[in-house]
């Protein structure tokens, strides 16, 4: 089936050539406040992150809880605004958030969250919540949403029956489906889910992740894909970005940087993916002190726990830079003669 009743806006667009959506420097500080005075204490929650995302490609972030993987999420749709860098969509910058221009925007870019309760409105009719963007964005007549209603219900395997219920009456995987039909109504051509299994059943977390591969191959989406779970991302991403504190330490095709990781945080996390069946929770990976956003070591971030650090790696912060074919990493040790002399 098609799911293609939008306007594709990048068509026509200025920059042909441009990715779909494209970061370039986002920052993120959060003030909490702290202490015994309650004095403000900055947490760079995403610290410099540039990417890219082509039309129809899946890009997955991996990280350590609090690495700043939700906060990126949000950013790259504009509901988080970036205090420095910029967004663009399509070639364009985003609008800021709020705006009739944003609104618009967003039946091109969608997000899928962890919890799909909370993501759905109690008082909703199943019908009604898949239906609710298309009336938003005023999308065909009364007879035409009704048959996209059931087309997306049908294309994210829930029953016609299923229409007049509500979220409450459905498994946690079936009100997934719903949001991922909501997410789907307008024919956006950006998809961003965070942990968008995690909170269900194991058993059924593999037939939502083939849900949404399956979506995003029928309709060429482009995805970003936040995960704890390194197979899964292997198994979904074309490229993979690996964020340690607010940053992406390393960044390449998903086969190449799973095969042979060259940032030693990436390393140990490949290391640790447990036995198949298994979740990989991110608290657990790694020894030595959790990464403290609020306390930013000097040097690379990732030096306290860095089994190769030198002299150079407490002393200043590695650049993310190329270091193989689509390959980029921020390690002084990886990439280079000059690198390693360092
Ligand atoms: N609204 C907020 N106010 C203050 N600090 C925040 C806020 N949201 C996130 N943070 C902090 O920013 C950092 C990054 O959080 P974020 O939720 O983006 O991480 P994450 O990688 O998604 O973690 P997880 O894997 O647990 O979902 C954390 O230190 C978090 O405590
Ligand atoms: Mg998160």
């Amino acid at each position: 089936m098609t799911l293609d009743v939008m306007p594709d806006v990048t068509r026509d667009t200025p920059r042909k050539a441009a990715p779909l959506l494209e970061a370039d420097g986002l920052v993120r500080i959060y003030e909490t406040r702290k202490g015994l005075f309650g004095q403000p204490v900055p947490v760079r929650a995403v610290n410099g992150v540039s990417l890219k995302v082509a039309q129809g490609e899946t890009l997955g972030i991996v990280g350590e809880s609090g690495s700043g993987k939700s906060t990126l999420g949000r950013m790259l749709l504009g509901v988080d605004p970036s205090q420095e860098g910029v967004v663009r969509f399509a070639g364009a910058p985003l609008p800021a958030a709020g705006t009739p221009a944003w609104r618009a925007l967003r039946a091109h870019m969608q997000m899928v969250h962890q919890d799909p309760l909370a993501a759905l409105d109690k008082r909703l009719t199943i019908a009604d919540q898949i239906r609710e963007p298309l009336d938003i964005h005023a999308r065909g007549n009364r007879a035409e949403r009704r048959a996209r209603v059931a087309e997306l219900m049908q294309a994210v395997g829930l029953r016609p029956d299923q229409a007049g219920r509500y979220p409450h009456e459905l498994s946690g995987g079936q009100r997934q489906r719903v949001v991922i039909a909501r997410a789907l109504a307008c024919g956006p051509s950006l998809l961003v889910c965070d942990e968008p299994v995690s909170a269900l059943d194991v058993s059924i977390q593999a037939q939502v992740v083939n849900l949404l591969a399956d979506m995003q191959a029928a309709n060429g989406l482009a995805m970003v894909f936040i995960s704890h779970d390194l197979k899964v991302v292997r198994n979904l991403a074309d490229r993979v970005a690996v964020m340690y504190l607010g940053e992406i330490v390393e960044e390449g095709p998903v086969e190449a940087v799973f095969a042979a990781p060259q940032h030693p945080y990436t390393q140990a996390l490949v290391s640790s993916v447990p036995a198949p069946g298994k979740r990989l929770d991110g608290r657990m990976i790694l020894k030595g002190e959790p990464p403290n956003p609020a306390a930013r070591p000097a040097g690379c971030a990732f030096h306290p726990r860095c089994p190769h650090a030198v002299a150079s790696c407490r002393a200043e912060a590695p650049a993310l830079v190329p270091t193989a074919a689509g390959r980029r990493a921020a390690c002084h040790l990886v990439g280079g003669a000059d690198r390693l002399a360092a």
